[in-house]
């Protein structure tokens, strides 16, 4: 399977660390924080990875991954001009992915401790739609919160940051798609912040009924704050070498 990094963006709330650099460079233990992405998908069967990110952070990328070769994987990069919006970025990537193909979409700045393998080899099996991760937080307000379906595995409804959440779940930044995810995007409109949101994109598959889930067994965490960026650090000492 391919997959898609997704690293563009602001990185406003690790200001003044994102002044000098793009927030998935950031440190993470040893290693910039994108290392760790790659190297999960990489552990997961990934060989090809589009990544995506901004016009003043691309040459940033290339010092710190090269083709890929460090890494055992092979990337290609993609410039987002301005960020609007996660399936904005994803978009990009459309014209490295066949009509009918499966691939995996990371959102650069989300850290697992456990191996994702063996959900994208659930995925493989699934004839059509989409899957998504899910995790238990403290403060579901803080992400996109979907409403289940247990007993049929399945996701309801997603909502984005909201007030009220529906559980306390949180959908992580690992998405898996057909490439039918890109006429998906072509029907979505900006947001009310002027974005394309991930969440409208995965919205059209639960309402169509075609969005599963599984629930992560070990840690994770989005490193999009300082609190969450140091923990991470602590979380994953010795995952890499
Ligand atoms: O981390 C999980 C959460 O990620 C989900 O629960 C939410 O549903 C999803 O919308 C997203 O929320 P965030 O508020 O954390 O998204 P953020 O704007 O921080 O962007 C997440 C990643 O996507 C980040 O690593 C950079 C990348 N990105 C973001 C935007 C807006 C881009 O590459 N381009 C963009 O235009």
């Amino acid at each position: 399977m391919k997959a898609v990094i997704l690293a563009g963006g602001s990185g406003t709330r690790l200001k003044p660390l994102t002044y000098w650099t793009n927030k998935h460079l950031l440190p993470v233990g040893r290693y910039p924080m994108i290392c760790y992405g790659i190297a999960r998908l990489r552990e997961a069967g990934v060989r090809d990875i589009v990544l995506v990110t901004g016009r003043g952070s691309l040459g940033d990328f290339v010092e710190v991954l090269g083709s890929g070769r460090d890494w055992g994987v092979s990337i290609v990069y993609r410039v987002q001009e301005e960020a609007g919006g996660i399936a904005q970025a994803l978009e990009l990537a459309r014209p490295m992915l066949h009509a009918g193909e499966k691939f995996a979409v990371l959102l650069g700045d989300n850290l697992f401790s456990e191996s994702v393998a063996p959900y994208f080899q659930d995925f493989q099996r699934q004839p059509d739609g989409a899957m998504v991760l899910l995790y238990p937080v403290d403060d579901p307000r803080r992400y996109g919160v979907p409403e289940m379906d247990q007993a049929g595995g399945r996701i309801l409804h997603i909502e984005e940051k909201p007030e009220h959440p529906a559980s306390s779940y949180c959908v992580t930044g690992l998405y898996m798609y057909h490439a039918d995810v890109f006429d998906i995007i072509d029907g979505i409109k900006p947001s009310q912040r002027g974005e394309l949101e991930i969440t409208d994109v995965n919205n059209a598959y639960a309402h169509a009924g075609k969005l599963t889930f599984r629930e992560l067994s070990g840690w994770w965490n989005d490193a999009g704050t300082f609190e969450s960026l140091e923990e991470a650090s602590g979380k994953l000492k010795g995952v890499l070498p």
